[in-house]
């Protein structure tokens, strides 16, 4: 290992703190607009007659927040803080990554006004219309220069494992974003998709696959593979296993997403590579989730009286949870059952409250103090408390889901002796009432917990002040 002199000079940390505020901001706002949607499912005249609030409108308002405002605000934080600390040079260009915070936000500002008045391309998780799909290339492009700038001027030969992970979202989001928004603009705010029939179908499934497994999954492994060595105070696990994991994630994710068209005009066989491929993803899934949870070998103990280790330990079990039922879920006569009902809900929630949710909350309750010069949050309790009300609401939520969704299937292809239907459909939805206040139960605490980590977070800021972190001036080479 030999040692080399860097530039004493800090890190740009100020575009860091404006993302982590905005991160936890948002956090709220879409999570209540999640609470909204579910209590309008329970009680559907909550829109008033308003159209503003018709749950159609403000269904792909709670997605695009929690995914891209909430999410995609935290990934992009998280990443110019370890990408800074890992390679241990400033960000490539201070503009830039400003740009991409005012950038990132305008997109979302952009579709909380465009959403609820009703503007959509329709396509699931890529409802914006084409001049905001332009600003977001923009802002992407932007982001891929500061963070592979970063990268190319680092003073550490090694690249960190997380940055791989964070490269390679950005990469494939790329890659998604301009494939599957090809579109022709016909006014300024209505465009055609450039395919049509089921081609457009799998592209788009093509996409909305693999936004789970890069938006919601390898940045989400990035923040994981530095946050937890570090809260732990312990090396990742198996840094080898780190390598394979990358590879076989991104080889592997990129063919899933047939399973999306189980039964439809998509040719079979095309399903039933889908269906293979999610198979095979529970293999690198579970390595990278073994490889996190054993980064606390030796550090058990350190589980009892650290709220923040165990945001990030539980988040893994529900990304171990919800990766397990997935490729059940892809077997063609599992799907049979559980497309179409609450079960897929329940999936989805046990990925992204339980995952997602969990592990951006750690990161951030371990990266905010240090952004404000402080050892630890305004209050350790709130924290406790946050993951207490978090972990009991994502049960009410997931399990409630399960429930109501097996229960749906299994009502809707009952049959009686002459062949006919058992249930009518209105009858499933009146045995689903009792499932939906439940669940609007379980989304209520997990706001109340990010509502206190609001809190948490401004008394932080306050309390807190501003201390310019500086670049060690001595650099490793490994
Ligand atoms: C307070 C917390 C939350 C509540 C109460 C909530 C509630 C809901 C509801 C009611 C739906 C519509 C379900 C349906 O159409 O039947 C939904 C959909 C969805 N939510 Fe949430 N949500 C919450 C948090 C989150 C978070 C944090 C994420 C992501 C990080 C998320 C991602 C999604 C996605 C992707 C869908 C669409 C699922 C699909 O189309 O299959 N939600 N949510
Ligand atoms: C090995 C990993 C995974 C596999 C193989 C998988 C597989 C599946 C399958 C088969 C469906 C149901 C498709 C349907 O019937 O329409 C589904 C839906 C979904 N999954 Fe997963 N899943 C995985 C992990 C995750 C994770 C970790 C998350 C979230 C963080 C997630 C988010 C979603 C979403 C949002 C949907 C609903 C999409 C929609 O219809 O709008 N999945 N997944």
């Amino acid at each position: 290992m030999t040692f080399a002199n860097a530039k004493a000079t800090v890190y740009n940390d100020k575009v860091v703190r404006q993302l982590a505020i905005m991160t936890v901001v948002w956090g709220v706002v879409g999570m209540l607009v999640g609470v909204i949607i579910a209590a309008q499912l329970a009680w559907p005249d909550l829109t008033f007659g308003i159209p503003w609030l018709s749950y159609g409108r403000l269904r792909p308002l709670h997605t695009n927040a929690v995914i891209f405002a909430f999410g995609g605000t935290g990934l992009i934080a998280t990443s110019f803080y370890v990408v800074q600390r890992t390679c241990q040079v400033r960000l490539f260009s201070d503009k830039l990554a400003s740009f991409v915070f005012w950038g990132w936000q305008a997109v979302i500002v952009g579709a909380v006004i465009t959403l609820p008045m009703g503007y959509t391309s329709s396509k699931e998780y890529a409802e914006l219309e084409w001049p905001i799909d332009v600003l977001i290339t923009l802002v992407w492009v932007a982001y891929a220069i500061v963070f592979f700038g970063t990268i190319g001027t680092r003073k550490v030969r090694h690249i960190y494992v997380a940055n791989w992970f964070y490269g390679g979202f950005i990469l494939a989001i790329a890659l998604l974003h301009i494939v599957n928004s090809a579109e022709l603009p016909v006014g300024l705010f209505k465009s055609y998709s450039a395919y049509a029939g089921v081609q457009d179908a799998m592209v788009q499934w093509w996409y909305g696959h693999n936004a789970v497994g890069f938006f919601l999954t390898a940045g989400f492994l990035g923040m994981m593979y530095y946050y937890i060595p570090k809260q732990a105070e312990r090396p990742v696990y198996s840094y080898r296993l780190s390598i394979v994991h990358f590879w076989a994630l991104i080889f592997t994710y990129m063919w899933a997403g047939p399973h999306h068209l189980h039964y439809t005009a998509l040719p079979d066989w095309a399903q039933s590579v889908g269906m293979v491929f999610s198979l095979i993803l529970l293999a690198p899934s579970w390595g990278g989730m073994l490889n996190g949870i054993m980064t606390l070998s030796g550090a058990w103990h350190k589980l009892r009286d650290d709220p923040i280790l165990r945001f990030l330990i539980v988040s893994l079990s529900f990304y171990g949870m919800s990766t397990f039922e997935g490729p059940m879920m892809s077997i063609k006569t599992v799907n049979a059952l559980s497309h179409y009902t609450d079960w897929t809900i329940g999936h989805v929630h046990a990925g992204a409250l339980g995952w997602v949710g969990l592990i951006t909350m750690g990161s951030l309750y371990y990266m905010i103090p240090r952004l404000y010069g402080r050892k630890q949050m305004y209050s350790v309790k709130a924290i406790e408390a946050h993951f207490w009300i978090a972990t009991i609401g994502i049960v009410l939520y997931i399990a409630a889901m399960w429930i109501a969704g097996v229960m749906q299937g299994l009502m809707w292809r009952a049959v009686n002796a002459d062949g006919t239907l058992t249930y009518t459909f209105v009858e499933s939805v009146k045995a689903t009432f009792p499932f939906y206040v439940i669940r609007l139960l379980g989304g209520l605490l997990y706001l109340s917990g990010m509502v206190l980590m609001l809190w948490n977070t401004a008394k932080t800021a306050a309390a807190g002040r501003v201390v310019p972190v500086s670049i060690p001036a001595a650099v490793a080479h490994a």
